[in-house]
This record gives C-alpha cells, structure tokens and sequence, in this order.
C-alpha cells in the first residue's frame, strides 16, 4: 500500500527525479577506494548494475552483466588481470575484450561482439571510485578538495548512508543555512543566527560549478583560549562552499580569531528514482594530527547528518 510519504517523494521525483538521463553523463561516486580490489564489487547507479575491480591497482567498471547469457559478473573470479565469468567460464581481458571461450576451444575465433559493457569513465579520487556512465557533458567535472593532499589536514570518512528522497533536495539542504537553528538545535545550531546575511557568489565561466563565501559572528564557545581570556567570546567565521554539478558540495569553514580549518565533503550518488548514497568526508586541520579527536569529529558529523536526513527523508532512513 502506499503511504503518504510515498505519494510525496513521488510529487518531488517528477520535477526533481533521481534518474534524468542527462545524469548518466556526469561523475558519480559509486564505492570508496577501500571497498575495490581484484575480486569484483556491485554497485549500483541511476538504475544500472555495475562491476568494479582493480586490475594492476587500476580501477576498471563496466556493466555487471556478461553478454554470452547474461550472467552478474559480481559472481566472476579474478584472472589475468580481468573476470572469468561464472556461468560458462568465458575470460575477460582488463580491457572488457573476451579473450577465451572454454566451449569452444583454443583455437576457435572469438567474435567481437564478446566484450563487456563498457561505461563513459571511471576516475579514483578523494578515496571514492567516480563513474560516468555516458560520455560526460561539456562542464561537468570531478570535485576537487586541495585538503586531500594536504599533510596539515587529518581525513575522517563518514559511513555511506543510504537514504530516500531526491538527491537534489539534499544538496539544497547542504547549501541552505537558515535551517541551522532549527534543524541542528541538538549539535552546532542552537546559538546560530536566523537572520542570513549575503553570500558572495562566484560563477565558473564554461563550468557547472559555483563557489559562495559568507563571512559572519558566532560565539566560539569550544576555542579553548576564550576561556584563558585570550580572545573574545564573539568570533568571526568565513564559510566556504563550493557546488560542482550534479551533486558534489563541499564548505570549508575557517576561524579567522581562532585559527584552524575544517571542510566537509557531501558527494550525493543517485542509485534509482527515489533513493540516492551519500559519501561523506571531513578534512580538519585543528585537531593536532590526533586519530580519536577525528574519530569524535566524524561521529558529530554523523549526528548532523541525521538531523539533516530527519527533514530531507522520506519514510525513513536506511543507514
Ligand atoms: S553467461 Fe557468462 S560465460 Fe555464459
Ligand atoms: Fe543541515
């Protein structure tokens, strides 16, 4: 039976839908680095079935289905750098070129129809395996977070959360900081301002992206030298964002009195009309290269996030 919620996400889908086609021809994480080794891995991705595997390190993806009967080749084993499939035995080349046909012996040719599926690109960045599944579009680019390789910086990664609503409304959620003292009362919102000032944008001529800094007081009530009489209760705070097309968002918040950095990743990945992957990373810069303070930090990031999916679920969430 349908329920209301569902009537609801399916009144959003239809202006906001998970699965347009203009989707398949930009960059989607679709598993963390960690998750890919020679032995194949499922993902999905805007309704389609994927394998993943690496192949001298190399990160390979095609389509999870093999031409001769269909068979998943997330159920093939690892060989010569590419897959015999499961079914009939037929080996791939890392390139997704079949290039042995057990049935029909040695010496018979193989027809150049027996390749694998093959997608737009598949890229490794910032720990997660990003794949196009068509040629990408003119402007569309993977996200950049200069943090990542910066020795300053410590890196957390969030759980993948897999949750229910259009992927386009949560990047809206991750660009919008009127909810903060609503939404976020539990956490880093209670003492938040409600009136929101201007942002400076800036457009990236020829790219779908944007950035938009915000420069404003809070009271930082965690910068230890407030209570040493250092510095001021009242503090300034310069907020960062960056949005790459469709659903990469990232904000980087600096203090300026206190000093430090931290930015959070939010890479939205939609796996079919109504549901979508969130991978999230946080880069922090003060927590004095201390594992156990990002491990903290990740678990407050956490919280946030279900604050945030509390408003932006529909139903319920599924991490
Ligand atoms: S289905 Fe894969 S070899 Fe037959
Ligand atoms: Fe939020």
């Amino acid at each position: 039976m349908e329920c209301m919620c569902s009537r609801r996400a399916n009144l959003t889908s239809s202006s906001l839908a998970n699965t347009h086609d203009s989707l398949r021809r930009c960059w989607h994480p679709v598993a963390r680095s960690s998750e890919v080794s020679d032995t194949p891995f499922g993902a999905v991705l805007l309704g389609e079935h994927l394998v993943l595997f690496r192949s001298d390190g190399e990160v390979k993806a095609f389509y999870d289905r093999c031409p001769h009967r269909g068979a998943p080749l997330t159920l093939a084993t690892p060989q010569a750098g590419g897959l015999r499939c499961a079914y009939h035995g037929w080996l791939y080349s890392p390139t997704g070129r079949c290039i042995e046909i057990p049935a029909l012996g040695p010496e018979a040719p193989i027809p150049s129809r027996a390749r694998l599926g093959s997608l737009g690109g598949v890229q490794e960045r910032l720990g997660m395996i990003f794949v196009c599944l068509d040629d990408p579009l003119p402007g569309v680019e993977l996200p950049e977070v200069p943090e990542d390789d910066d020795p300053a910086f410590l890196r957390g990664e969030l759980p993948v959360v897999r949750a229910r609503a259009g992927a386009g409304l949560l990047a809206d959620n991750f660009l919008d900081t009127a909810h903060f003292p609503f939404v976020h009362a539990g956490t880093f919102g209670a003492g938040e301002e409600r009136k929101v000032g201007r942002f400076d944008i800036r457009r990236e001529p020829g790219r779908l992206s944007f950035s938009a800094g915000y420069e404003h007081s809070f009271a930082n009530r965690e910068d230890p030298g407030v209570a040493a009489g250092e510095r001021p209760l009242i503090q300034t705070r310069r907020l960062t964002y960056r949005y790459v097309a469709p659903f990469h968002l990232t904000l980087r918040i600096d203090y300026l009195e206190a000093g430090g950095s931290n930015t959070v990743g939010f890479f939205v990945s939609p796996l079919s009309d109504e549901h979508y992957h969130i991978f999230s990373v946080l880069w922090r810069n003060d927590l004095g290269g201390d594992p156990a303070r990002m491990d903290e930090a990740v678990d407050f990031e956490m919280q946030v996030l279900k604050e945030d999916l509390r408003v932006r679920n529909c139903c319920q969430g599924s991490w």
